[in-house]
């Protein structure tokens, strides 16, 4: 989608945007009979409402007061997914944005979700010709946007695109290697630095989580690093992104049943997704924040010489762990991480990972389940930038008893804890391998849609990349201030 500002006379359609009906006054561009039909449709309900103008058409959206910014900006972006809808469906090109309303964020939030909702993964379909929506370009005029947001808004859009891309990818094509080459291609459109061991490296490391993982497959393991380090960077100590990057996960010998759980497990790369996306974002808007992002990849398959149940690893932190169950392998490549993230002294550790099961039914595909130790001021910033991205977030208690649950018999931990609480043992798992602020992010019940819904489409969601990027905005403006 191109997103740009037209400096003359709108010639193609348009959208006006207002706040109220009586904001109608100040429109010239509708016939007083044309008005009135707005206003009688606005009072039955509509609030967004075409006006075939012969040639082009008029679209009127009225925004929904929900009475908070959270909701009212959620409002805005479902509408930008009628809008794409019905834009499609008369075939337009081109649709050019005005703004009326008291609401300067408006024309923004309702593009992003257009853009949003116009996203399209036709790689494998032979008629993608036929299938491809009609939209490709919106514009502005120039009082309802400027040159920062249209920036921000087209490399958020690409941002999303990527992570969603690589989601949608099927380990035919997207093994670790893929994923390593992937990222490899996108460090460089974007501007940052990217770095991968190959399984010789990850073997002299010592990563015996990811190798232990990765021993039922036909595919070689990678641990990715990516670092984008700005000359003006504020933050003297890193923040450090990990994203799981579980190409496929069957469960190992403890395999999965295939209905509505192993078929789409091809998703459960998605934290790697938010990562690799939101880098993307981050180099490109040039937030001046040194980033370290981590991806530890493999498939988790039960090939003969697969890991087993009762089975003790030693980690890449020298911890030993009794596998009990091998379907709880993110986890184990994730530890190897968190630990690797030391050697930086990071200021902030944020993982995101398809971790449970158990934080999909917590729930639903209505929010993230986090979990950590950073400072509350964090927690906050996360939390609004959250709200503001309709990304929310819930947070659970890291306590003891939850820890407890991990100990074993033979080694220093087990792998799994009790299914009650699930989501908080895979935390408390994790916890053991962190030394500094660290929070956890488990987007299994967000990362993946079967069907399209409003500005989200079927398939990878790339949910969490939008919360993070507001998040690392915050902080860039933040510590510019104190400095
Ligand atoms: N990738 C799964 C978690 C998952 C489930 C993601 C559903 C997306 C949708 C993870 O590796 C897993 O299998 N977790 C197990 C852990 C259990 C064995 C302790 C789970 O949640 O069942
Ligand atoms: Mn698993
Ligand atoms: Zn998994």
């Amino acid at each position: 989608m191109n997103f740009s500002i037209i400096q003359k006379k709108p010639k193609d359609s348009q959208l006006l945007i207002i706040g109220d009906v009586k904001e109608l006054r100040n429109i010239d561009l509708l016939e007083p009979n044309e008005k009135t039909y707005v206003k009688k449709a606005a009072e039955a309900g509509d609030t967004l409402i075409t006006i075939n103008k012969l040639k082009k058409y008029l679209f009127i959206y009225i925004i929904e007061d929900k009475g908070n910014n959270t909701d009212t900006s959620e409002a805005i972006r479902k509408a930008g997914a009628r809008v794409q809808a019905v834009a499609n469906q008369y075939k337009l090109e081109d649709l050019c944005i005005t703004n009326y309303s008291a609401n300067n964020k408006a024309a923004y939030i309702l593009a992003e979700g257009i853009g949003l909702a116009n996203y399209q993964f036709l790689k494998y379909k032979g008629d993608a010709d036929k299938l491809t929506y009609s939209l490709k370009a919106i514009q502005f005029t120039a009082d309802s946007i400027d040159r920062n947001q249209i920036a921000q808004l087209r490399i958020i859009n690409e941002a999303v695109s990527h992570s969603r891309n690589l989601v949608n990818e099927p380990l035919s094509y997207l093994t670790a290697v893929q994923l390593a080459e992937e990222i490899a291609k996108i460090g460089k459109q974007a501007g940052f630095s990217v770095k991968t061991l190959n399984k010789k490296q990850i073997e002299k490391e010592g990563m015996g989580g990811l190798l232990a993982v990765n021993r039922g497959s036909m595919q070689p393991p990678t641990f990715n690093i990516m670092e984008y380090k700005p000359k003006g960077a504020i933050n003297e100590q890193p923040i450090v992104l990990v994203g799981k990057g579980v190409v496929y996960d069957t469960g190992g010998l403890s395999l999965k049943p295939t209905a509505a759980s192993m078929d789409r497990m091809k998703s459960d790369m998605s934290g790697s997704a938010v990562v690799i996306g939101s880098m993307y974002a981050v180099a490109k808007m040039k937030l001046p924040l040194h980033i370290v992002a981590l991806v530890p990849a493999s498939d988790n398959r039960p090939g003969q010489d697969a890991y087993v149940p009762g089975d003790v690893i030693t980690m890449y932190s020298g911890t030993t762990v009794e596998v009990l169950n091998t379907d709880a392998e993110g986890r184990l490549l994730l530890a190897d991480a968190l630990h690797y993230a030391k050697r930086y002294n990071p200021e902030l550790v944020c993982d995101f990972a398809t971790l449970t099961g158990a934080a999909a039914i917590a729930v639903g595909p209505y929010g993230i389940v986090c979990m950590g130790t950073a400072e509350d001021d964090t927690k906050q910033q996360l939390r609004s930038g959250g709200d503001r991205q309709y990304e929310r977030l819930v947070e659970y208690p890291l306590w003891d008893e939850y820890g407890a649950q991990l100990k074993s018999d033979i080694a220093d931990m087990k792998n799994i804890g009790a299914r009650e609480g699930g989501a908080i043992s895979a935390g408390k798992f994790l916890q053991h391998f962190t030394d500094y602020p660290w929070m956890h992010f488990d987007i299994a019940g967000v990362s993946f849609s079967t069907a399209k819904k409003d500005y989200i489409p079927s398939g990878g969601t790339a949910y969490g990349v939008r919360m993070l990027l507001d998040f690392l905005q915050q902080r860039s403006q933040q510590n510019t201030q104190e400095a």
